[in-house]
């Protein structure tokens, strides 16, 4: 009898501690918290480095580079995550695991993965940067699924428009046309064009004659606003911005999105997401803190940004929290 009840009060013990830590697992983190590790519905901190968004009906789809820890050496991952509230991600496949498809040796590199929605074809295209261990293979990888949360597969290789292509972004405007940006080592900062079918460059919209890494690039009340950093590797910098009416420029001289002594807070830019909701429009920061010791820990800083008018300021990064519907942003003080 003794026995029973012991082993009785240790199952209900253990019961309640299950209930406890799904429940946790559930609730996520609210708040989004700058710089801390971010949980995915599992409990693991959310491998989508370099990343994008693509939104489709109300769900946030993010992509970014999966640098788990003890991933296969020889290949290269993206991992995709899906949110309702861009605050709780639910962790949906490793979208690519792909082992050098063009032969680019050990180390070689398939980073800042952004994935389009091409209406025409139906299929869902993936941009990355693809490289070989010494950056000098300086080109975009283009993969293809039919859901956006399959298994992509690789189609090929290229230079945009013939030219050098380092770090990659995606930029979707109001009327839903797809650019590409990208950074030509020799040249600058360029906007590109995607074709009707999004698998190549149409055309060249603008060269901004200046040496930036981790474009970004929102539509917002009338002038595009264009965010990137210099290039100083993994270490953080000071990010600039720039303004122009038109896509094709001409752009305004760049200024810095915050205090530069902080190097942007330790980060660099990915995205600027744009959230319109029934009462405000919110424009995030999305932006990279790199740990290049260990990568499967680098960090997230989100943070809504100051914007209008031509300006745009990156605030100090505190724990905030978006509402989704109305588009409004609590910073906590
Ligand atoms: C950064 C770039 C990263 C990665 C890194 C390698 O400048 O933004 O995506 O390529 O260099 O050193």
């Amino acid at each position: 009898m003794l026995f029973l009840a012991g082993t009785l009060s240790l199952f209900f013990a253990l019961g309640i501690s299950l209930i406890a830590n799904s429940a946790r697992a559930a609730d996520g983190p609210q708040t989004i918290c700058p710089g801390e590790i971010w949980p995915d519905d599992r409990g693991q901190h959310i491998q989508a480095h370099g990343g994008g968004i693509l939104k489709r009906g109300d769900t946030y789809y993010w992509f970014g580079e999966d640098r788990t820890r003890g991933l296969s050496r020889d290949k290269r991952y993206v991992a995709c995550y899906s949110s309702t509230d861009l605050a709780h991600w639910t962790f949906r496949n490793q979208v690519v695991a792909l082992a050098d498809p063009e032969n680019l040796g050990p180390g070689w590199v398939l980073e800042r993965p952004k994935v389009f929605y091409n209406s025409q074809s139906n299929k869902f295209v993936m941009y990355a940067h693809i490289d070989d261990g010494r950056y000098k293979y300086a080109s975009v990888a283009v993969l293809t699924c039919d859901t956006v949360h399959g298994n992509y597969r690789y189609v090929k290789s290229f230079r945009p428009l013939n030219h050098e292509s380092r770090d990659i972004g995606q930029f979707i405007d109001d009327d839903g046309t797809a650019y590409l940006i990208f950074e030509d080592r020799p040249y600058g900062f360029r906007i590109a064009k995607l074709s009707a079918d999004y698998m190549s460059i149409e055309k060249e919209m603008c060269l901004i004659p200046r040496h930036m890494e981790g474009g970004a690039l929102v539509h917002y009340k009338g002038l595009y606003y264009a965010i990137g950093s210099s290039l100083t590797g993994w270490n953080p910098n000071p990010n600039r911005f720039a303004t122009a009416t038109n896509l094709a420029g001409p752009w305004s001289e760049f200024k810095n999105i915050a205090d530069p002594e902080t190097k942007t807070y330790g980060s660099q830019s990915t995205m600027m997401l744009k959230v319109v909701g029934t009462k405000t429009t919110t424009v995030i920061f999305m932006g990279d803190i790199w740990r290049p010791q260990m990568q499967w820990d680098s960090r997230y800083l989100w943070m809504p940004l100051e914007i209008g008018d031509g300006k745009l300021w990156l605030s100090k990064p505190a724990p905030w929290t978006l509402d989704i519907k109305t588009g409004e942003v609590t910073v906590e003080k």
